[in-house]
């Protein structure tokens, strides 16, 4: 924008069309040679003096100091330990939304549960007499997704479910610390599912905790911690996003030494248990926490955490109000926000054009559970087509927010779908 600016006063007597196509090719190396400066990672990057000097005790944030909580490696085996003890196995009815990532779903139906999926309209809401109906069918169990952090009518859901006898579940992978009219997601159900990693720098680790009628084998669930390489590997990896996301180009170098001493690894048959993937293999679901990922819950201030990731939601709304395809939700109080949504035309290629930039965009959910996907609705069809999600992540600095932000105003391929 500034070269526009620059060049206007010094413009030769060339021809409007020229001068644009000019503007145009040396904003477009301006922002090629700037991405080479900025890095912006998805998930939040670990400090590396985290892993050899804990920081002091933080006051814990619910669900960190839930009375009832089993820690596992990750969410998906947390699901499947629950819909195990509560005897889902008779094939009982689980409700379930059919806008999910699909490792949930995955991990209920190989837990022997029998699916019925519901409706998830663009505003990410389901409809309450759609679910009402259903609850009233003979479902034994609902779960509802807050996405990206957003509270579901989490209070008439909970009332629904209690008026028809039917267990509520929150699924809170995507909305840690993130409140409903000041009271925190994950205690209004009967139990809640948190994924730690995805709000945190941790190599792993998910929560699960147990609000009304606790099951004993569940609180007294200890899966032994993963073994040392798949925690040495992904805090790696972390610590690397770190130093990139502040120095790309050594950072890059790193990477580039990391990626390789994995192949080495993989070549060896090193088996790593792998976090984040898509797919369920009941063979993982008895791995726990490693003790590095249970001492670094205690490092950080959450509600700073919260405060930031709202900052740069802040900070990106301000900048594509009325110039960026948006879904109709606003920052709630007390939502603690996971990603930016974007909407826009053709996924892959605005994601594609953001990397090459620099910045790590998520095709988010672009495929659901073939079930769903043969039964699903439109609403959650148009969100798998054109969901992106840009990350607002607490290691982030306003600069990488606002380069984001100029990025994809800049960016053919973010316009809004037709
Ligand atoms: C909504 C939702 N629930 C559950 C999961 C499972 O999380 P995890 O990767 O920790 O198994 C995911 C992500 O995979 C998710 O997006």
């Amino acid at each position: 924008m500034q070269i526009e600016a620059a060049d206007a006063g010094r413009a030769p007597a060339a021809s409007p069309k020229l001068r644009l196509a000019g503007d145009a090719l040396l904003r477009d190396a301006v922002q090629r040679v700037a991405s080479r400066g900025m890095y912006v990672p998805s998930w939040p990057g670990l400090n590396p003096r985290l892993l050899f000097r804990a920081g002091p005790a933080r006051e814990p944030l619910f669900p960190l100091n839930a009375p009832h909580r089993t820690y596992a490696y990750v969410a998906r085996s947390l699901i499947y330990h629950l819909f195990r003890t509560l005897s889902m196995g008779n094939g009982s009815t689980v409700l379930v939304p059919d806008y999910h990532h699909g490792n949930e779903i995955r991990a209920i139906r190989a837990a022997g549960a029998t699916l019925r999926f519901y409706r998830i309209g663009r505003d990410l809401e389901p409809d309450l007499e759609q679910l009402e109906s259903l609850c009233r069918s003979g479902a034994r169990a609902l779960v509802v997704i807050h996405y990206l952090g957003w509270p579901q009518p989490i209070r008439e859901i909970a009332a629904l479910c209690r008026k028809n006898g039917v267990l509520l579940i929150e699924d809170c992978a995507l909305s840690l610390f993130s409140e409903s009219r000041g009271r925190p997601l994950g205690s209004f159900g009967d139990h809640a599912v948190f994924c730690l990693y995805k709000t945190l720098p941790l190599p792993h680790g998910a929560l699960l905790v147990q609000n009304r009628e606790v099951l004993q084998p569940l609180d007294e669930l200890q899966l032994p911690p993963c073994g040392f390489l798949s925690v040495a590997a992904r805090s790696a990896e972390l610590m690397l996003e770190w130093t990139r996301s502040r120095w790309n180009a050594p950072g890059k170098g790193l990477f580039a030494m990391k990626r390789a001493a994995g192949r080495l690894l993989s070549a060896a048959r090193v088996r790593r248990v792998p976090v984040g993937g898509a797919g369920f293999d009941a063979a993982d679901a008895g791995v726990g926490m490693s003790g590095i990922s249970r001492r670094l819950l205690g490092c950080w201030d959450y509600r700073n955490v919260r405060r930031r990731r709202r900052r740069h939601f802040r900070l990106l709304l301000k900048r594509f109000s009325g110039r960026v395809a948006l879904l109709p939700r606003s920052l709630e109080p007390g939502m603690c926000p996971l990603g930016f949504p974007i909407l826009v035309r053709d996924k892959g290629q605005a994601a594609r054009a953001l990397w090459a930039r620099g910045i790590q965009a998520i095709e988010f959910w672009n495929l659901g559970d073939a079930e769903a996907e043969a039964s699903g609705s439109s609403e959650a069809a148009f969100l798998r087509r054109h969901v992106l999600e840009l990350p607002i992540h607490q290691e982030l600095s306003p600069s990488q927010v606002e380069y984001m932000a100029e990025q994809v105003l800049s960016l053919d391929a973010c316009r809004a779908p037709e």
